[in-house]
């Protein structure tokens, strides 16, 4: 039957002896991050270009020469798997004169790309290794040239992206220990996309990773019962590092409430990896939501749903897969409900009532994401002022 993650020797994460909340308590913030294009221009140069981002599904390039582009905040990249069954990445820009090399989105065994407009050619990683009528250029000038390289590499079968190419950390130092070791129970890498939806939503990419760090908003905007809401209290959100966990308990496993209590198993499981990639983790299926910023104000959204495979001609996972089906249904209506709220964000963006956020203690974590935000853009990281 399908996997079923469990907390094994992973520490406790929420139940009784866990602090439920950092100490941040209420706070306030200007509204002004989500609308000003000077700091998104800031942002371009340090947060989105410097960190890891979701560059796309490991199983949409299984082969040698397989490849698929990430395109946002200005930004088109082209990732390829390698003869070795590693992965490449460099800026799908070609350097004679700056058009994009690659015009499909995807693609199958490539052994080169070649520019449209005057036949220049690079290689799968990026390299230039022909140009029609060589001889009229100096090779002083084409010495070396490449494809800007982009940093690729995957985990969780994804494949993760950082536009400092070699500058790059690790993406083991980007994603960090305890939420690799926490997120991993749930053996992504060995699950499959049942479907992607992406919505182009009219506010910062921002405003929508805000609505993923509280769970306030359940019971109004998504009609929550109040057993839900009840649960909700004793949810347990960790800071850790740029990035966030939390965990909610399933109110029809309360009766389990003690130190010993397995998140992955009977919790919500809710991991927020800087600056814009979230995992929303249940036993049985993972929705991946990734807003890829477009501009100042305008958000690609998309959203993953995955789960386990399995034989269909097994009446168990036939049923498992039905379940999944109608529940992703059901979970499409409810980011609906988020999406409105976007476009009621979109009305009131440049009104002059609208001033700052009052933030509550439980919404601690936006609070601390725009102001990790704010470091960054100062070239700092939280060590720096610890
Ligand atoms: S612009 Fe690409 S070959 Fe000339
Ligand atoms: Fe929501």
């Amino acid at each position: 039957m399908v996997h079923v993650p469990t907390r094994g020797t992973l520490p406790a994460r929420v139940g009784p002896q866990i602090r439920t909340m950092p100490e941040y308590g209420p706070s306030k913030m200007s509204r002004q991050s989500y609308t000003d294009p000077v700091q998104y221009e800031l942002e371009r140069e340090h947060v989105l270009n410097k960190h890891w981002l979701l560059g796309g599904r490991s199983e949409d390039f299984p082969n040698p020469g397989d490849w698929i582009t990430f395109e946002g905040h200005g930004e088109t990249i082209v990732i390829t798997r390698q003869p070795d069954g590693g992965v490449a990445a460099f800026h799908n820009v070609c350097q004679h004169r700056g058009p994009a090399i690659v015009g499909e989105l995807k693609g199958c065994r490539a052994r080169r790309f070649t520019c449209p407009y005057h036949g220049w050619v690079y290689d799968t990683t990026g390299k230039l290794v022909g140009v029609p009528e060589r001889e009229d250029f100096s090779e002083e000038h084409l010495r070396d040239v490449r494809a800007p390289k982009v940093a690729a590499d995957e985990w969780g079968g994804f494949v993760w992206i950082n536009l400092l190419g070699d500058k790059a950390p690790s993406l083991e130092e980007g994603l960090g220990a305890d939420l690799m070791a926490d997120l991993g129970a749930f053996g992504m890498d060995g699950m499959t996309v049942y479907e992607v939806v992406e919505w182009d939503v009219p506010v910062s990419y921002k405003a929508i990773v805000d609505g993923f760090n509280e769970i306030y908003h359940v019971t109004e905007l998504h009609h929550s019962p109040p057993e839900f809401t009840k649960a909700c209290r004793k949810a347990a959100f960790h800071i850790s590092g740029d990035n966030y966990m939390c965990f909610v308990p399933r109110p029809q496993h309360l009766d389990k409430w003690d130190e010993n209590f397995d998140h992955h198993k009977w919790a919500i499981c809710h991991y927020v990896v800087f600056p814009n990639t979230v995992f929303n983790c249940n036993p049985e299926h993972i929705q991946v939501f990734n807003p890829i910023p477009l501009g100042v104000d305008r958000t690609r959204f998309l959203c993953w749903q995955l789960i386990y495979p399995g034989d269909m001609a097994d009446p168990e996972y036939a049923e498992y897969f039905a379940r999944m089906s109608e529940h992703w249904m059901t979970l499409k209506g409810v980011v609906g409900e988020d999406i409105a709220i976007y476009e009621q964000l979109k009305r009131t963006k440049q009104s002059s009532g609208y001033r700052e956020h009052i933030l509550s203690d439980h919404e601690c974590k936006i609070h601390r994401y725009h102001e990790t935000i704010a470091l960054k853009i100062r070239g700092k990281n939280w060590d720096d002022v610890k």
